[in-house]
């Protein structure tokens, strides 16, 4: 019999590296939660309409990498329906945002999501089918000021915290205006306008493109294509003056409050719902895929799906690739060990010895729990894998209420009384 496997593309996460992506989530709660955001959590599918709309019908995620299915009706009253395992999240919020009428206060809605996006790229390093973005988004009528350029700082500013809360340094915030949705058609139309000599000489993506999307021309990454890109017009030679005001103000906002960023006027983002700023933060050793994050504005994104006029910022980071990041720092860490292996001294004391891991366990120590039925030196080589200390439980350690402790790093078995032991063990 074949014996199966995970699908291409996807792994399992196991224990120790769980306990990393724990950490990592928890401190997003954390720093997200200083800043007023609360958690979104929306269906892992979607009807394919709403990425087609949102993230565009000619991006390289919608036209190939999307995982869609036709969900057959199951009764004559149903009808058969497209359906999509999400790509990305910002389309699901501003889906939520729009049927749940959270506009409607007059605030602007700040919300994180964490959760598995799905897109069918060819994988390597940093790169999978199902993948994890942490993100979020702060979206709101114009009168709650969700176009203000302060916004965008204040996201940007909050990265950079929660990057130096986890202790990932070397990170490059790199930034660019894709103007507005008047600014956009003079830009394409200039791009069209170059891009008919050029053309020709590209990829066949790009000859396509350049025909239904010229932006996304500016995303290929076919190697003989970058210099003509390279020679062709740029956005922000585009910008109106509103445009430019904005894009101004958001790098006076940085600025001032120190978080450091380089220009890239080429960033445009591989989907097609941005307007004006568009971010990435990228990190040097993750190689090829080197984005740790990207984000930007929409400010006319919940229009396009129908919804009321709704600007927004938002970001996701790709959380496979914050742990790559992490795990490259932090090669030394001591593995994660129990504070005690407790090993009951006959099967006898296997009942007295739950009970005593109950009471530990309840003082919040981490207990490993052995068996009786192991003989004394097998108990000894699985707790010194396993725990810092192991508990030794016999009768007469169960009668007199006096626990034998062996610390494995001292080498030293001491004596302690059972109402001691959590303090005893505590590190
Ligand atoms: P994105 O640039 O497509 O943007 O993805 C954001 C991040 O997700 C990337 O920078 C990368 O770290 C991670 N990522 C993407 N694809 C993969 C993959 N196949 N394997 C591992 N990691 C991956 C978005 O998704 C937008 N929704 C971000 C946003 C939110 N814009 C505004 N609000």
């Amino acid at each position: 019999m074949t014996l199966l496997k995970a699908v291409r593309g996807t792994r399992d996460l196991l224990p120790p590296e769980t306990e990393l992506w724990n950490r990592v989530e928890a401190t997003a709660r954390r720093v997200f939660t200083r800043y007023n955001f609360g958690e979104i959590r929306t269906p892992i599918f979607e009807d394919t309409q709403l990425f087609a709309r949102s993230v565009g019908e000619e991006t390289d995620i919608v036209s190939k990498e999307m995982y869609t299915w036709e969900d057959r009706a199951r009764a004559q009253s149903e009808k058969s329906q497209s359906l999509t395992l999400r790509p990305e999240n910002t389309a699901g919020v501003v889906r939520a945002y729009i049927e749940r009428k959270l506009g409607e206060a007059g605030l602007l809605r700040k919300l994180f999501y964490i959760g598995p996006q799905f897109r069918r790229e060819r994988p390597q390093k940093g790169r999978y089918r199902q993948f994890w973005q942490i993100g979020a988004e702060v979206i709101g009528p114009p009168s709650a000021g969700s176009e203000s350029p302060l916004r965008d700082a204040e996201v940007l500013e909050m990265l950079a915290s929660f990057l130096d809360e986890l202790g990932i340094t070397g990170w490059t915030l790199v930034l660019n205006s894709v103007g507005s949705s008047t600014d956009r058609p003079r830009y394409i139309a200039a791009l069209r306008e170059a891009l008919k000599d050029k053309a020709p000489q590209m990829c066949a993506d790009c000859q396509r493109r350049a025909e239904t999307n010229p932006l996304r021309v500016l995303d290929c990454k076919v190697p003989e294509d970058q210099p003509i890109i390279e020679a062709l017009p740029r956005i922000a030679d585009h910008l109106d003056e509103d445009s430019k005001a904005h894009f101004a103000a958001v790098l006076a906002a940085l600025d001032a409050c120190g978080v450091p960023y380089t220009i890239n006027p080429r960033l445009v983002r591989g989907l097609d719902y941005y307007t004006r700023t568009t971010f990435e933060f990228t990190h040097g050793g993750l190689g090829a895929q080197n984005a740790l994050l990207g984000g930007g504005r929409y400010d006319g994104l919940s229009e396009m799906l129908g919804g009321p006029r709704a600007p927004g910022i938002g970001f996701a980071l790709g959380l496979d690739r914050l742990i790559l990041t992490l795990q490259a720092s932090q090669s030394d860490a001591a593995p994660n060990l129990a504070d005690a292996f407790i090993a009951p001294l006959g099967e006898a004391m296997n009942a007295p010895a739950l009970t005593l891991a109950r009471e530990l366990r309840r003082e919040g120590l981490r207990i490993e729990l052995g068996d009786g039925a192991f003989r004394l030196k097998k108990s000894f080589e699985i707790g010194n894998k396993l725990a810092r200390s192991i508990i030794l439980l016999g009768e007469d350690e169960h009668r007199s209420g006096i626990l034998t402790v062996k610390n494995f790093a001292a080498g030293e078995q001491v004596r302690v009384p059972r109402a001691d032991v959590a303090r005893h063990l505590r590190p």
